[in-house]
């Protein structure tokens, strides 16, 4: 006799082992429209592009020459490792012959590159950083990589992909990939917040969490506090506020996909304020900061750059930086008191000096 309850939990079972990503979007579209096929063949792509910078970190301790730097300065003025080039061309590679994706527009990659053979059909343009965190990659510390699908739309008529130039809204896909003790997919295809754990028996993004709601406060604040020098006064008030009060703990680790996945599933904040050195923050717009607060919204939270909502913000050029405070709904808000305390002050001390007579 079949024991019913043991039947059920197989069922379950293999119900869960079968929620793999592809099946997830075209389920969340609920229908096989040629557009929810599109989706759903960009996720698997992504997925794949996962999985291998995923397969090649799990190895790199014992690999030569996957480690360290190229000895190339970025478009971003920063020192290339050898991961993001691997990680950049691997996105790339998948994404050839995929007939989806007509250009990719990246951290590592001055300009878009393009994929002839898709241009004619390919009807989306893919934004990412490819490893995100790099300053982790030698020490075996988590990594991520972050991803923005837009719709392909106007024309890059001279060359500097004014076209990629909108606000965060017209995101249509976003998500990130944790490279951590397991991997990670969380996405948003603007149908709420759902993530993914690497089965490396199966080879596939499995179901771990649908829906995911952000607590409207939480206890991190995550924040390199080692730029406090560098800081407008608010936000250095906010620090000082977090130190002095209970309930509040600092986790900063170096990658804000891991930083911004703890804060996504325990509430708090994650912070990366402009500096002197870096007047708008370190963050880039297109690939970094609208792609999580895309994610975060769709979880119930907010993103905003102090003065803006992060989803707001018209760039007005492709590697454009911005300020970033992201998280839980409460938090983002108390750190903007901050700032508005700070600009109120400020316009009352004009106003003061304004009517000393001189
Ligand atoms: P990337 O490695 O793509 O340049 O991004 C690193 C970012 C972010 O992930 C992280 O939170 C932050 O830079 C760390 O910067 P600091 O070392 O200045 O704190
Ligand atoms: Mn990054
Ligand atoms: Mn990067």
């Amino acid at each position: 006799m079949v024991d019913a309850q043991q039947t059920d939990a197989q069922e379950y079972g293999l119900d869960r082992d079968c929620t793999t990503l592809s099946r997830h979007v075209l389920q969340q579209l609920q229908n096989f429209s040629a557009e929810a096929q599109d989706l759903s063949a960009l996720m698997n792509r992504i997925a794949l592009a996962g999985k291998i910078i995923a397969r090649r970190l799990s190895r790199a301790g014992l690999m030569e020459g996957v480690l360290g730097f190229t000895g190339d300065i970025n478009v971003q003025g920063e020192s290339v490792k050898k991961m993001d080039v691997y990680a950049n061309d691997v996105f790339i590679s998948v994404f050839k012959q995929s007939g989806l994706v007509c250009r990719l527009a990246s951290e590592e990659m001055e300009k878009p590159y393009y994929i002839p053979e898709n241009c004619p059909i390919g009807r989306y343009t893919l934004l990412y950083d490819p490893i995100d965190g790099s300053s982790n990659t030698d020490n075996n510390l988590s990594l991520g990589s972050i991803f923005a699908i837009r719709q392909q739309e106007g024309e890059d008529v001279d060359g500097t992909a004014s076209d990629l130039l909108q606000s965060g809204r017209k995101q249509i896909a976003a998500g990130y990939i944790l490279y951590g003790p397991s991997t990670m997919l969380v996405y948003s295809i603007g149908k709420g917040v759902h993530s993914f754990t690497l089965d490396p028996s199966l080879g596939e993004f499995i179901l771990s969490d649908e829906n995911i709601q952000i607590p409207n406060h939480g206890p991190v604040y995550s924040v390199n506090e080692g730029n406090f020098w560098q800081w407008d006064d608010s936000f250095r008030e906010y620090i000082r506020y977090v130190h002095r009060t209970e309930g509040y703990t600092a986790r900063y680790g170096g990658a804000m996909v891991g930083d911004i996945h703890r804060v996504l599933v325990q509430g708090g904040v994650f912070l990366y304020p402009g500096t002197i050195k870096q007047p708008e923050g370190k963050l880039r717009l297109l690939y970094e900061s609208a792609p999580l607060a895309f994610l975060i919204e769709q979880a119930g939270g907010r993103a905003s750059t102090g003065n803006q909502e992060i989803l707001d913000v018209v760039p007005e050029k492709l590697h454009q930086r911005t300020p970033l405070i992201i998280g839980s709904k409460d938090d983002v808000a108390l750190v903007e008191s901050f700032i508005q305390k700070q600009a109120k002050e400020q316009s009352e001390n004009m106003m003061e000096r304004s009517r000393v007579p001189q």
